[in-house]
Protein backbone atom coordinates (compact mmCIF):
# COMPACT_ATOMS: atom_id res chain seq x y z
CA UNK A 1 0.00 0.00 0.00
CA UNK A 2 1.36 3.13 -0.98
CA UNK A 3 1.67 6.26 1.50
CA UNK A 4 -0.66 9.09 1.12
CA UNK A 5 2.48 11.64 0.71
CA UNK A 6 3.74 9.58 -2.35
CA UNK A 7 0.12 9.49 -3.63
CA UNK A 8 0.02 13.55 -3.14
CA UNK A 9 3.33 13.69 -4.93
CA UNK A 10 2.27 11.57 -7.90
CA UNK A 11 -1.23 13.58 -8.27
CA UNK A 12 0.89 16.69 -8.05
CA UNK A 13 3.56 15.47 -11.35
CA UNK A 14 0.63 14.58 -13.24
CA UNK A 15 -1.50 17.77 -12.95
CA UNK A 16 1.55 19.80 -14.08
CA UNK A 17 2.58 17.40 -17.07
CA UNK A 18 -1.32 17.54 -17.80
CA UNK A 19 -0.98 21.42 -17.89
CA UNK A 20 1.41 21.38 -20.30
CA UNK A 21 0.15 19.68 -22.44
CA UNK A 22 -3.37 20.78 -22.32
CA UNK A 23 -5.02 22.25 -25.84
CA UNK A 24 -7.01 24.76 -23.76
CA UNK A 25 -5.33 27.92 -22.87
CA UNK A 26 -4.32 28.42 -19.06
CA UNK A 27 -4.37 31.03 -17.56
CA UNK A 28 -3.69 31.75 -13.73
CA UNK A 29 -4.09 35.45 -12.11
CA UNK A 30 -3.24 36.42 -8.33
CA UNK A 31 -5.46 38.32 -6.32
CA UNK A 32 -3.59 41.52 -8.31
CA UNK A 33 -5.54 40.03 -11.41
CA UNK A 34 -1.52 39.83 -12.73
CA UNK A 35 -0.41 36.74 -14.58
CA UNK A 36 1.35 34.06 -12.38
CA UNK A 37 1.33 31.20 -14.81
CA UNK A 38 0.45 30.52 -18.50
CA UNK A 39 0.90 27.10 -20.17
CA UNK A 40 1.87 25.85 -23.37
CA UNK A 41 -1.27 26.43 -25.18
CA UNK A 42 -1.46 29.87 -23.41
CA UNK A 43 2.26 30.82 -24.82
CA UNK A 44 1.03 29.98 -27.82
CA UNK A 45 -2.08 31.93 -28.31
CA UNK A 46 -1.17 34.98 -26.34
CA UNK A 47 2.34 34.46 -28.58
CA UNK A 48 4.73 35.45 -25.63
CA UNK A 49 6.59 33.24 -22.92
CA UNK A 50 5.37 32.80 -19.45
CA UNK A 51 8.57 34.75 -18.74
CA UNK A 52 7.28 37.75 -20.50
CA UNK A 53 4.07 37.25 -19.36
CA UNK A 54 4.47 36.93 -15.39
CA UNK A 55 3.06 39.26 -13.16
CA UNK A 56 1.79 41.62 -16.29
CA UNK A 57 -1.38 43.02 -15.43
CA UNK A 58 -4.73 41.01 -17.41
CA UNK A 59 -5.55 44.32 -18.33
CA UNK A 60 -2.17 45.56 -20.46
CA UNK A 61 -3.17 42.01 -22.20
CA UNK A 62 -6.77 41.89 -23.14
CA UNK A 63 -6.95 46.06 -23.74
CA UNK A 64 -9.72 45.58 -26.09
CA UNK A 65 -11.28 42.48 -25.27
CA UNK A 66 -14.83 42.50 -23.09
CA UNK A 67 -13.53 40.14 -20.15
CA UNK A 68 -14.10 42.42 -17.19
CA UNK A 69 -12.11 43.38 -14.41
CA UNK A 70 -15.02 43.55 -11.98
CA UNK A 71 -16.57 40.14 -12.60
CA UNK A 72 -13.10 39.13 -11.72
CA UNK A 73 -12.79 40.60 -8.52
CA UNK A 74 -16.01 39.46 -7.53
CA UNK A 75 -14.91 35.89 -8.61
CA UNK A 76 -12.13 36.50 -5.78
CA UNK A 77 -14.59 37.30 -2.97
CA UNK A 78 -17.42 34.93 -4.01
CA UNK A 79 -15.80 32.37 -5.80
CA UNK A 80 -18.67 32.20 -8.63
CA UNK A 81 -17.44 30.97 -11.69
CA UNK A 82 -18.79 32.27 -14.90
CA UNK A 83 -18.79 31.24 -18.63
CA UNK A 84 -18.56 33.76 -21.52
CA UNK A 85 -18.77 32.30 -25.56
CA UNK A 86 -17.62 34.14 -28.22
CA UNK A 87 -15.27 36.35 -26.66
CA UNK A 88 -13.39 38.11 -29.38
CA UNK A 89 -9.83 38.41 -28.09
CA UNK A 90 -8.01 41.31 -29.72
CA UNK A 91 -3.94 40.91 -28.93
CA UNK A 92 -3.31 43.87 -30.95
CA UNK A 93 -4.92 44.92 -34.34
CA UNK A 94 -3.60 41.87 -37.02
CA UNK A 95 -4.28 39.38 -34.03
CA UNK A 96 -7.28 38.24 -32.70
CA UNK A 97 -9.50 35.55 -32.11
CA UNK A 98 -12.61 34.41 -31.16
CA UNK A 99 -12.77 31.93 -27.48
CA UNK A 100 -15.07 30.97 -24.78
CA UNK A 101 -13.71 31.46 -21.28
CA UNK A 102 -14.02 29.90 -18.62
CA UNK A 103 -13.17 31.30 -15.00
CA UNK A 104 -13.15 30.05 -11.56
CA UNK A 105 -11.41 30.25 -8.45
CA UNK A 106 -8.57 28.05 -7.20
CA UNK A 107 -6.88 28.06 -3.99
CA UNK A 108 -3.08 28.20 -4.45
CA UNK A 109 -0.64 29.06 -1.49
CA UNK A 110 -3.70 29.70 0.27
CA UNK A 111 -4.83 32.58 -1.26
CA UNK A 112 -7.15 32.43 -3.80
CA UNK A 113 -6.13 32.58 -7.32
CA UNK A 114 -8.53 32.93 -10.75
CA UNK A 115 -8.18 30.32 -13.36
CA UNK A 116 -8.75 31.21 -16.90
CA UNK A 117 -9.14 28.52 -19.94
CA UNK A 118 -9.80 29.82 -23.37
CA UNK A 119 -11.05 27.48 -26.11
CA UNK A 120 -10.47 28.86 -29.19
CA UNK A 121 -13.79 28.41 -31.24
CA UNK A 122 -13.07 30.40 -34.26
CA UNK A 123 -11.62 27.22 -36.95
CA UNK A 124 -15.15 25.33 -36.08
CA UNK A 125 -17.42 28.35 -35.94
CA UNK A 126 -15.36 29.26 -39.82
CA UNK A 127 -16.53 25.36 -41.02
CA UNK A 128 -19.87 25.53 -40.07
CA UNK A 129 -20.67 28.87 -41.69
CA UNK A 130 -18.51 27.84 -44.71
CA UNK A 131 -20.79 24.57 -44.97
CA UNK A 132 -23.73 26.35 -44.24
CA UNK A 133 -22.82 29.33 -46.88
CA UNK A 134 -22.35 26.22 -49.59
CA UNK A 135 -25.56 24.65 -49.06
CA UNK A 136 -27.37 28.09 -49.18
CA UNK A 137 -25.40 28.72 -52.59
CA UNK A 138 -26.24 25.30 -54.00
CA UNK A 139 -30.00 25.98 -53.39
CA UNK A 140 -30.14 29.46 -54.97
CA UNK A 141 -27.85 28.61 -58.24
CA UNK A 142 -30.18 25.56 -58.42
CA UNK A 143 -33.20 27.89 -58.43
CA UNK A 144 -31.90 30.34 -60.59
CA UNK A 145 -31.09 27.46 -63.09
CA UNK A 146 -34.31 26.05 -62.68
CA UNK A 147 -35.52 29.42 -63.53
CA UNK A 148 -33.44 29.86 -66.74
CA UNK A 149 -34.45 26.36 -68.25
CA UNK A 150 -38.24 27.38 -67.86
CA UNK A 151 -37.46 31.52 -69.89
CA UNK A 152 -34.65 29.95 -72.32
CA UNK A 153 -37.54 27.79 -74.30
CA UNK A 154 -40.40 30.08 -74.70
CA UNK A 155 -37.47 32.43 -76.00
CA UNK A 156 -36.19 30.75 -78.28
CA UNK A 157 -40.10 30.42 -79.92
CA UNK A 158 -40.22 33.79 -79.63
CA UNK A 159 -37.48 34.58 -81.71
CA UNK A 160 -38.40 32.14 -83.90
CA UNK A 161 -42.07 33.98 -84.51
CA UNK A 162 -40.39 37.25 -85.06
CA UNK A 163 -38.13 36.04 -87.81
CA UNK A 164 -40.91 34.37 -89.42
CA UNK A 165 -43.28 38.01 -89.10
CA UNK A 166 -40.49 39.56 -90.51
CA UNK A 167 -40.07 37.93 -93.59
CA UNK A 168 -43.96 38.62 -93.92
CA UNK A 169 -43.90 42.18 -93.21
CA UNK A 170 -42.51 45.38 -95.12
CA UNK A 171 -39.34 47.14 -94.72
CA UNK A 172 -40.75 49.85 -92.22
CA UNK A 173 -42.44 47.42 -89.69
CA UNK A 174 -39.39 45.17 -89.65
CA UNK A 175 -37.74 47.15 -87.17
CA UNK A 176 -39.96 45.95 -84.73
CA UNK A 177 -39.10 42.70 -85.56
CA UNK A 178 -35.65 43.07 -85.15
CA UNK A 179 -36.22 44.66 -82.05
CA UNK A 180 -37.63 41.52 -80.59
CA UNK A 181 -35.04 39.12 -82.01
CA UNK A 182 -32.09 41.50 -80.41
CA UNK A 183 -34.28 41.83 -77.10
CA UNK A 184 -34.61 37.76 -77.24
CA UNK A 185 -30.70 37.19 -77.97
CA UNK A 186 -29.92 39.54 -75.36
CA UNK A 187 -31.87 37.39 -72.63
CA UNK A 188 -30.60 33.96 -74.40
CA UNK A 189 -26.91 35.38 -73.39
CA UNK A 190 -28.16 36.70 -70.05
CA UNK A 191 -29.84 33.06 -69.18
CA UNK A 192 -26.95 30.92 -70.88
CA UNK A 193 -24.65 32.91 -68.34
CA UNK A 194 -26.98 31.84 -65.62
CA UNK A 195 -27.62 28.42 -66.46
CA UNK A 196 -23.48 28.33 -66.16
CA UNK A 197 -20.89 26.00 -67.35
CA UNK A 198 -22.70 23.12 -69.22
CA UNK A 199 -19.78 21.04 -70.01
CA UNK A 200 -17.69 18.17 -67.89
CA UNK A 201 -14.14 19.68 -67.09
CA UNK A 202 -11.23 18.08 -69.13
CA UNK A 203 -8.96 17.51 -66.59
CA UNK A 204 -5.30 17.49 -67.35
CA UNK A 205 -2.06 17.58 -64.88
CA UNK A 206 -0.50 20.73 -65.16
CA UNK A 207 1.17 23.81 -64.12
CA UNK A 208 -1.09 26.65 -62.73
CA UNK A 209 1.28 29.24 -63.39
CA UNK A 210 0.89 28.67 -67.27
CA UNK A 211 -2.89 29.34 -66.98
CA UNK A 212 -1.98 32.52 -64.87
CA UNK A 213 0.69 33.89 -67.27
CA UNK A 214 -2.47 33.38 -69.94
CA UNK A 215 -4.55 35.60 -67.52
CA UNK A 216 -2.23 38.17 -67.35
CA UNK A 217 -1.69 38.26 -70.73
CA UNK A 218 -5.77 38.74 -71.52
CA UNK A 219 -6.45 41.51 -68.70
CA UNK A 220 -2.68 43.53 -69.91
CA UNK A 221 -4.09 43.75 -72.95
CA UNK A 222 -7.51 45.49 -72.31
CA UNK A 223 -6.27 47.09 -68.93
CA UNK A 224 -2.44 47.90 -69.15
CA UNK A 225 -2.40 51.11 -68.00
CA UNK A 226 -4.84 50.89 -65.05
CA UNK A 227 -3.15 48.20 -63.27
CA UNK A 228 -0.10 46.94 -61.52
CA UNK A 229 0.00 42.80 -62.02
CA UNK A 230 2.17 41.23 -59.52
CA UNK A 231 3.66 37.99 -59.88
CA UNK A 232 4.30 36.09 -56.24
CA UNK A 233 4.80 32.83 -57.44
CA UNK A 234 6.24 29.04 -55.25
CA UNK A 235 8.45 27.82 -58.16
CA UNK A 236 8.63 24.43 -56.04
CA UNK A 237 4.40 24.33 -56.44
CA UNK A 238 3.53 20.42 -57.89
CA UNK A 239 1.20 20.16 -61.13
CA UNK A 240 -2.73 19.63 -60.51
CA UNK A 241 -4.99 17.84 -61.88
CA UNK A 242 -7.54 20.61 -63.38
CA UNK A 243 -9.35 22.12 -66.68
CA UNK A 244 -7.75 24.65 -68.07
CA UNK A 245 -9.99 26.63 -70.01
CA UNK A 246 -12.19 26.91 -66.85
CA UNK A 247 -9.76 27.74 -64.19
CA UNK A 248 -8.42 30.14 -66.28
CA UNK A 249 -12.18 31.68 -66.29
CA UNK A 250 -12.54 31.43 -62.99
CA UNK A 251 -9.52 33.16 -61.98
CA UNK A 252 -10.36 35.89 -64.92
CA UNK A 253 -13.49 36.73 -63.66
CA UNK A 254 -11.99 37.41 -60.26
CA UNK A 255 -9.19 39.77 -61.75
CA UNK A 256 -12.07 41.38 -64.23
CA UNK A 257 -13.90 42.24 -60.53
CA UNK A 258 -10.95 43.54 -58.83
CA UNK A 259 -10.06 45.78 -61.91
CA UNK A 260 -13.64 46.79 -62.13
CA UNK A 261 -13.39 47.63 -58.49
CA UNK A 262 -10.22 49.93 -58.93
CA UNK A 263 -10.50 53.62 -60.35
CA UNK A 264 -6.60 54.34 -60.39
CA UNK A 265 -3.18 52.36 -60.99
CA UNK A 266 -3.56 50.13 -57.96
CA UNK A 267 -1.52 46.46 -57.47
CA UNK A 268 -3.42 43.15 -58.62
CA UNK A 269 -0.89 40.36 -56.70
CA UNK A 270 -1.40 36.69 -58.25
CA UNK A 271 -0.13 34.31 -55.53
CA UNK A 272 0.66 30.72 -55.33
CA UNK A 273 1.86 28.41 -52.49
CA UNK A 274 1.14 24.79 -51.40
CA UNK A 275 -1.35 24.58 -48.45
CA UNK A 276 -1.39 22.06 -46.49
CA UNK A 277 -4.22 20.80 -43.88
CA UNK A 278 -7.28 22.57 -45.20
CA UNK A 279 -11.13 21.80 -45.18
CA UNK A 280 -13.12 22.01 -48.46
CA UNK A 281 -16.94 21.86 -47.24
CA UNK A 282 -16.12 20.32 -44.06
CA UNK A 283 -13.70 17.64 -45.58
CA UNK A 284 -10.57 17.86 -44.18
CA UNK A 285 -7.87 18.25 -47.01
CA UNK A 286 -3.98 17.34 -46.65
CA UNK A 287 -2.45 18.39 -49.78
CA UNK A 288 -3.59 22.04 -51.80
CA UNK A 289 -2.28 24.13 -54.03
CA UNK A 290 -3.06 27.59 -53.31
CA UNK A 291 -3.73 30.94 -55.68
CA UNK A 292 -4.58 34.17 -54.22
CA UNK A 293 -5.64 37.06 -56.06
CA UNK A 294 -4.93 40.24 -54.54
CA UNK A 295 -5.99 43.32 -55.02
CA UNK A 296 -5.59 46.55 -52.78
CA UNK A 297 -8.68 48.84 -54.06
CA UNK A 298 -11.72 49.63 -51.47
CA UNK A 299 -12.90 46.13 -50.88
CA UNK A 300 -16.29 44.07 -51.07
CA UNK A 301 -19.11 46.42 -49.98
CA UNK A 302 -20.30 45.54 -46.47
CA UNK A 303 -24.07 44.42 -47.38
CA UNK A 304 -23.03 41.94 -49.60
CA UNK A 305 -20.08 40.01 -48.15
CA UNK A 306 -22.28 37.27 -46.65
CA UNK A 307 -23.88 36.31 -49.95
CA UNK A 308 -21.49 37.01 -52.25
CA UNK A 309 -21.20 33.74 -54.25
CA UNK A 310 -24.79 33.90 -55.00
CA UNK A 311 -25.93 34.26 -58.41
CA UNK A 312 -27.46 37.69 -59.15
CA UNK A 313 -25.76 39.64 -56.05
CA UNK A 314 -23.90 42.65 -57.14
CA UNK A 315 -22.38 45.89 -56.27
CA UNK A 316 -22.18 47.49 -59.05
CA UNK A 317 -24.60 49.73 -61.02
CA UNK A 318 -24.55 47.73 -64.39
CA UNK A 319 -23.25 43.95 -63.13
CA UNK A 320 -25.28 40.66 -63.25
CA UNK A 321 -24.25 39.78 -60.70
CA UNK A 322 -23.14 36.37 -62.17
CA UNK A 323 -19.24 36.22 -62.58
CA UNK A 324 -18.21 34.73 -59.01
CA UNK A 325 -21.06 32.25 -58.91
CA UNK A 326 -19.66 31.10 -62.20
CA UNK A 327 -16.31 30.89 -61.17
CA UNK A 328 -17.78 28.96 -57.95
CA UNK A 329 -19.19 26.45 -59.82
CA UNK A 330 -16.28 26.63 -62.14
CA UNK A 331 -14.15 25.31 -58.96
CA UNK A 332 -16.21 23.16 -57.27
CA UNK A 333 -16.14 21.38 -60.68
CA UNK A 334 -12.39 20.67 -59.44
CA UNK A 335 -13.53 19.57 -55.88
CA UNK A 336 -11.82 22.68 -54.27
CA UNK A 337 -12.92 25.56 -52.82
CA UNK A 338 -13.01 29.65 -53.81
CA UNK A 339 -13.38 31.84 -51.06
CA UNK A 340 -12.32 35.59 -49.84
CA UNK A 341 -11.46 37.83 -47.19
CA UNK A 342 -12.17 41.72 -47.40
CA UNK A 343 -11.49 44.74 -45.80
CA UNK A 344 -10.31 48.19 -47.34
CA UNK A 345 -7.40 48.27 -49.12
CA UNK A 346 -6.97 44.39 -49.11
CA UNK A 347 -8.94 41.96 -50.88
CA UNK A 348 -8.15 38.39 -51.11
CA UNK A 349 -10.16 35.87 -52.81
CA UNK A 350 -8.57 32.23 -52.57
CA UNK A 351 -8.45 28.99 -54.54
CA UNK A 352 -8.09 25.95 -53.30
CA UNK A 353 -7.46 22.87 -55.39
CA UNK A 354 -6.87 19.47 -53.52
CA UNK A 355 -3.86 17.41 -54.30
CA UNK A 356 -4.25 13.64 -54.40
CA UNK A 357 -1.35 11.41 -53.79
CA UNK A 358 -1.49 10.27 -57.44
CA UNK A 359 -1.39 13.65 -58.70
CA UNK A 360 1.43 14.21 -56.70
CA UNK A 361 3.65 11.26 -58.10
CA UNK A 362 2.49 12.50 -61.42
CA UNK A 363 3.84 15.70 -61.00
CA UNK A 364 7.04 14.66 -60.00
CA UNK A 365 7.58 12.29 -62.33
CA UNK A 366 7.20 14.95 -65.11
CA UNK A 367 9.46 17.75 -63.23
CA UNK A 368 12.14 15.07 -63.28
CA UNK A 369 11.78 14.59 -67.31
CA UNK A 370 11.73 18.29 -67.35
CA UNK A 371 15.35 18.69 -65.34
N1 LIG B 1 -11.94 42.71 -55.82
C1 LIG B 1 -13.11 43.30 -55.55
N2 LIG B 1 -13.14 44.51 -54.95
C2 LIG B 1 -14.31 45.12 -54.64
N3 LIG B 1 -15.53 44.58 -54.89
C3 LIG B 1 -15.57 43.39 -55.50
C4 LIG B 1 -14.37 42.68 -55.85
N4 LIG B 1 -14.74 41.51 -56.41
C5 LIG B 1 -16.08 41.48 -56.39
N5 LIG B 1 -16.60 42.60 -55.87
C6 LIG B 1 -18.03 42.93 -55.66
O1 LIG B 1 -18.74 41.72 -55.80
C7 LIG B 1 -19.81 41.88 -56.70
C8 LIG B 1 -20.18 40.57 -57.34
O2 LIG B 1 -19.22 40.21 -58.32
P1 LIG B 1 -19.65 39.28 -59.55
O3 LIG B 1 -18.47 39.09 -60.41
O4 LIG B 1 -20.35 38.07 -59.03
O5 LIG B 1 -20.76 40.15 -60.29
P2 LIG B 1 -20.57 41.49 -61.11
O6 LIG B 1 -19.13 41.77 -61.33
O7 LIG B 1 -21.37 42.54 -60.42
O8 LIG B 1 -21.27 41.14 -62.48
P3 LIG B 1 -20.75 40.20 -63.67
O9 LIG B 1 -19.45 39.59 -63.23
O10 LIG B 1 -21.80 39.16 -63.83
O11 LIG B 1 -20.59 41.08 -64.83
C9 LIG B 1 -19.34 42.97 -57.64
O12 LIG B 1 -20.45 43.64 -58.20
C10 LIG B 1 -18.54 43.88 -56.70
O13 LIG B 1 -19.41 44.77 -56.03
MG1 LIG C 1 -17.85 40.26 -62.15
Amino acid sequence: MRSRSYIQEQKLSYQQALASQLVTAVIILNQELTIVYVNPAAEAILNKSLYRLYEVSIETIFANTSICNTRLKQLLTTGQEFTDSDIVVELSESHRFTAEVTASSIEFEKAPHVLLEFKQIDQQKQISLEVFQHQQWLAARDLIKGLAHEIKNPLGGLRGAAQLLSMEINTEQQEYTNMIIEQADRLTNLVDRLLGPNQLPQMQVQNVHGILEKVCQLVSYSNGQKINLLRDYDPSLPAVECDQEKLQQAVLNIVNNAIQAIDEVHDITLKTRIASNKTIHGKRIKLAVQISIIDNGPGIPNKIQDTLFYPMVSGRSNGTGLGLSISQTLINQHQGKLSCHSRPGHTEFTILLPLNQQTLNQSSISQEGTL
